[in-house]
């Protein structure tokens, strides 16, 4: 029987203004009204809106999220924010190897490990994001790819009580941004190989307990589909997550597929 709680990633990315925030959260709060299934929902706003963000959450359950974090607690590290300094402003989540911080700012898979190890020290909660390019998929490489990236998971290094800790957001690089999604069969395909690659590495029962989200223009139209497959916990949301009428709309009709909403 499964019991994972399903959960919805904002990533804001490099949007809005700090004045659109108040305004968003009263609507999104509104609009979530009644919606009693279990759920979470994180906000990863860009890191300098994470104080007005807590403030519009004060007695909220919205969990706040960071785009990304340092390696280390403090030092000389230029444009670089510490998980001490998130965690600071009550920042309990972070998203750490987005695509878009691979390919665009050339983050390997060592730094992503880095910080992964930094963050968690630190007590932050981890989305560890994995993803094939168009080019890697096409080449039939997708599982290969996912699994070079899942690698810097070692049992060694990561104790039962970390992996309680982190979650895995399948987001392919082609779907990303796109308006083109993956299938839910592709989407499940892989998050099922996620999922049995952390049996494997770790335990049954740590890989029965991972949430694997799915990320890619996820948006109202997809989410039922999406969300009923096996093995898809919950969504990250880029563009789809920056109106809150499409958001909740996301996240209720996410729900809906489990005969939740
Ligand atoms: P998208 O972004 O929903 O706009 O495709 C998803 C993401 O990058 O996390």
């Amino acid at each position: 029987m499964e019991t994972r709680t399903p959960i919805f990633v904002a990533n804001w990315k490099m949007n809005k203004l700090v004045r659109d925030i108040p305004e968003f959260i009263h609507r999104f709060g509104e609009l979530m009204r009644g919606s009693a299934s279990p759920h979470e929902v994180a906000i990863a706003p860009p890191f300098l809106y994470l104080p007005e963000l807590a403030r519009n959450l004060e007695g909220k359950s919205i969990l706040r999220a960071a785009q990304n974090c340092g390696t280390t607690k403090f030092g000389a590290y230029t444009g670089e924010i510490s998980p001490v300094m998130l965690r600071e402003f009550g920042v309990e989540w972070v998203i750490l190897g987005h695509s878009e911080r691979r390919h665009i700012y050339k983050e390997d898979d060592a730094l992503v490990a880095a910080r992964l190890k930094a963050a968690l020290e630190e007590g932050l909660k981890v989305i560890l994001c994995v993803g094939e390019t168009l080019q890697e998929r096409k080449a039939g490489k997708a599982f290969q790819t996912v699994e070079t990236q899942l690698s810097i998971l070692k049992p060694n290094e990561l104790p039962q009580a970390l992996w309680e800790r982190l979650i895995i957001a399948y987001e392919p690089v082609w779907a990303i941004g796109t308006g083109e999604n993956a299938s839910p069969e592709q989407a499940q395909e892989v998050q099922a190989f996620i999922r049995k690659w952390a049996a494997e590495r770790f335990s049954p029962p740590t890989a029965q307990k991972l949430r694997i989200l799915y990320g890619g223009s996820v948006k109202p139209e997809n989410a039922k589909a999406l969300m009923g497959q096996k093995d898809v916990d919950g969504f990250l949301i880029g563009t789809a997550s920056l109106d809150p009428t499409v958001f909740a709309g996301v996240i209720q009709n996410g729900l809906s597929s489990h005969g939740l909403a």
